[in-house]
Order: structure tokens, then C-alpha cells, then sequence
């Protein structure tokens, strides 16, 4: 793991404000295209959210050349191939997502079938099998959580084999990502608060993990320090647009970070945990996020320690002697999600979930065991060891 050099690589432009959307037409002339194809969800679609980016177009050039808004909560590469030919059928020559995680997936996925041609996307899969760089592709969030706008992968699931299809390139990253408030002013509390706890654990699992480089560092602890200041602002006043905007921005910053330095145990244990039990990411990451560091602080005890002057302030951080800042960090951390289940009923432990038994504990530590991103985390971990992590989330 200890590689004598390391990589950062963030090719995606931000455009971030309260008026980004506007400036979407003029970025995409600039790459050439004139008729993007939308990709998006019902839901999206319903809460109006695609009213001010088609009025962002009025007045330009550039224009809508259709709107695909068939994505699923969970992606096939059906969806992929309905997207495809749409895009065709309309001839489009560049494509916007804009959704969360499901939604930027499919519309990566689609943006290898379109260049590539056919509708064989299975050739492509696993890692940089693509021969040449995409079609111009924005990605516009409409959760402030995953970070899909800024990395290389994408997952679509093949329901015929019942397996999840994984795609990574730097050619699939977008183009450019656009970060506009008014995307997610009518997210719901309860998924403003899961959401949010995805970018932290990627901050925070990105700063404290076996990969971490001093630019993923500085992304990772002023995204820690944005989402702690700016979640409950919004759980407040769901339409503060400042708070909005600091909190999309903190996600983008976290997904930059963990792109380039990996994710850890949480991510392993909580990728288990959403297969097993069918519980959102977002969610997932809460309830594994304090015991994990738990775990892990007798290994890196020092870098949590220094997580206590972005998550807490440097009030609380200066009033903290050395020795004990790690602690108070992960204390932090388990007070965040009490408030959080105090103001959005967001559970802490797997038996607050009622979607879990203890009999499945096997089941999801053997999992997380044969995870990926477990080779990151600083420490070592056992099935035992897993099933203690469940007993203490329990
Ligand atoms: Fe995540």
C-alpha cells in the first residue's frame, strides 16, 4: 500500500452558485454540443426540479434535445439501453444528469453506448476498458451525498445474473459538475441528513485511511468542516440556499477527496449491510461511522484527533488536551447522529433500523470481508473482528 509516490487527478470543472444553472448552455457551446438528452427520475421530474434548467435554455442556442426520465432507484443496463436510443432516436450530442447516485450512474453507462455505439455494454466493464474519451457530459446533483459527480465509476445492475456491473475510467467522469442550490431545497430532512453522512464518512474515511495524500486532506477536512457547520442549518431552515449551497459543495469536495485517496470500513461494511439488508448508502454510513473509528483509533489515533477542528470548531478543539481529541472527535460524531434521530428519526444502531437481525451478521462481516475498499482501511480486520464492529453497532 505505502507506494513512494501518489496521484491526484480532478479533471471535473465546478460551476457552483446560486445562478450555475443558467450557465449551463454556454458551457456546453463551448464543447461543441447543442442538443443534450436529460437523464433523470420521476421524482426529479415532479418536484419541478427540471423547470429552471429547460428555462435556462430558452433564450440559447443550445436546446433540450429530449428528456429521459425512466431511471430507477436501482439502474439496469435496460435502462442504460432505453437512455441510449433516445438519445439516438433524438439525435443529442451530449447529456445531462441530473438525479443522485442511480441517476449519474445510468447516464455515464449510457454516455459508453452512445460513443462506443451497440448496446453491448458488458465489453466495457471493469476497470479502464474504455479506448477513447466520451461524449460532453454534466452532472447536476440532486442530493448533496455521493460525490458521483466528480469520480470514474459506475455501478448499473444486470437483473437477469443478479450481479451489480461496474465500470471505471477517467473517461467517465463528467465534464463538468454543476452545484445550484435550488436542486435540493425540497430534499426531505431525513434524506438531507443520510445524504450528508455519506459525505462525511467519505471526508472522513478519505483523511484517515491508508490512501490519503496532503490534497485529498484538504478537500476531506474543509468538506468535514462544511457539512458540520451547515447540516443543521438546513434541518433548521430547509431553505436556506447559503446552507444548500455549502452542503453540495461539501459533498463535491468529499467525493474529490475519496476519489483520489479510497474509502475504508465503513464503506466495506456498509456496502454489506445495503446488499444484505436493502438499506439506503447514506444510512448505512451512519450506523457504522463511530464504532468503526472506534476500532480504528489505536492505528491512527493522530489523524481522527485532527478531525476535531473541522467537525467541532477551534473552541472546543483548544479546550481539549492532545490526548484526548480523538475521542472527542468520534464523541462528536456519535452526538451529531443523536441529534440527527432526535430531528429526522435517522437510526443510529441496526436494531433502531428493524430491517435487521443479528442472524445475518455472518452474512454481512463475510461481505465486507471480500469488499474492496477493506484493503484501504488502516486497520486489519477479521471476520471476528467485523462481527464484534456489528455486535457494537447492534
Ligand atoms: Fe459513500
Amino acid at each position: 500500500m505505502a507506494k513512494p509516490y501518489y496521484e491526484f487527478f480532478c479533471p471535473v470543472k465546478i460551476i457552483a452558485g446560486h445562478a450555475a444553472l443558467e450557465h449551463i448552455p454556454f458551457e456546453l457551446a463551448t464543447l461543441g454540443a447543442k442538443r443534450p438528452l436529460i437523464i433523470t427520475d420521476k421524482g426529479v421530474r415532479t418536484n419541478g426540479l427540471l423547470a429552471p434548467i429547460e428555462a435556462a435554455f430558452i433564450t440559447a442556442e443550445v436546446e433540450i434535445g429530449a428528456i429521459f426520465d425512466e431511471v430507477p432507484p436501482d439502474s439496469s443496463l435496460d435502462t442504460v439501453r432505453l437512455a441510449a436510443a433516445l438519445y439516438r432516436e433524438h439525435q443529442c450530442d451530449a447529456l445531462i444528469a441530473v438525479g443522485g447516485g442511480s441517476v449519474i450512474d445510468t447516464a455515464k453507462a449510457t454516455n459508453i453506448l452512445v460513443t462506443e455505439g451497440g448496446d453491448d455494454l458488458l465489453k466495457y466493464s471493469g476497470a479502464h476498458n474504455l479506448p477513447k474519451p466520451l461524449k460532453p457530459f454534466f452532472v447536476i446533483p440532486t442530493t448533496s451525498g455521493t460525490g458521483s459527480e466528480v469520480t470514474m465509476v459506475a455501478v448499473v445492475s444486470d437483473p437477469e445474473k443478479s450481479v451489480k456491473i461496474a465500470f471505471a475510467s477517467y473517461y467517465l467522469m463528467p465534464h463538468a459538475a454543476i452545484l445550484d442550490p435550488r436542486m435540493t431545497m425540497t430534499l426531505p430532512p431525513h434524506l438531507t441528513a443520510m445524504t450528508a453522512m455519506d459525505a462525511m464518512t467519505h471526508a472522513i474515511e478519505a483523511y484517515t485511511c491508508m490512501a490519503a495524500n496532503p490534497l485529498s486532506d484538504a478537500y476531506a477536512t474543509a468538506a468535514i468542516k462544511k457539512v458540520s457547520q451547515n447540516l443543521f442549518k438546513v434541518l433548521d431552515n430547509p431553505k436556506d440556499h447559503e446552507a444548500r449551497l455549502e452542503l453540495a459543495q461539501a459533498s463535491t469536495m468529499a467525493g474529490i477527496a475519496f476519489s483520489n485517496s479510497m474509502v475504508g470500513l465503513v464503506h466495506s461494511l456498509g456496502h454489506a449491510l445495503g446488499a444484505v439488508a436493502h438499506l439506503p448508502h447514506g444510512l448505512c454510513m451512519n450506523l457504522f461511522l463511530p464504532y468503526v473509528l472506534e476500532y480504528n483509533q489505536e492505528i491512527n489515533g493522530q489523524k481522527i484527533a485532527d478531525l476535531l477542528l473541522p467537525l467541532a470548531g477551534s473552541e472546543i478543539y483548544a479546550q481539549t488536551p492532545a490526548s484526548e481529541r480523538a475521542e472527542k472527535t468520534i464523541d462528536t460524531l456519535y452526538k451529531i447522529r443523536n441529534q440527527l434521530y432526535a430531528r429526522t428519526k435517522l437510526p443510529r444502531t441496526l436494531s433502531e433500523t428493524g430491517k435487521v437481525q443479528e442472524t445475518q451478521f455472518d452474512e454481512i462481516a463475510e461481505k465486507a470481508l471480500n469488499d474492496g475498499s477493506i484493503i484501504y482501511n488502516p486497520k486489519e480486520a477479521s471476520l471476528e473482528q467485523l462481527k464484534k464492529i456489528l455486535q457494537k453497532a447492534w
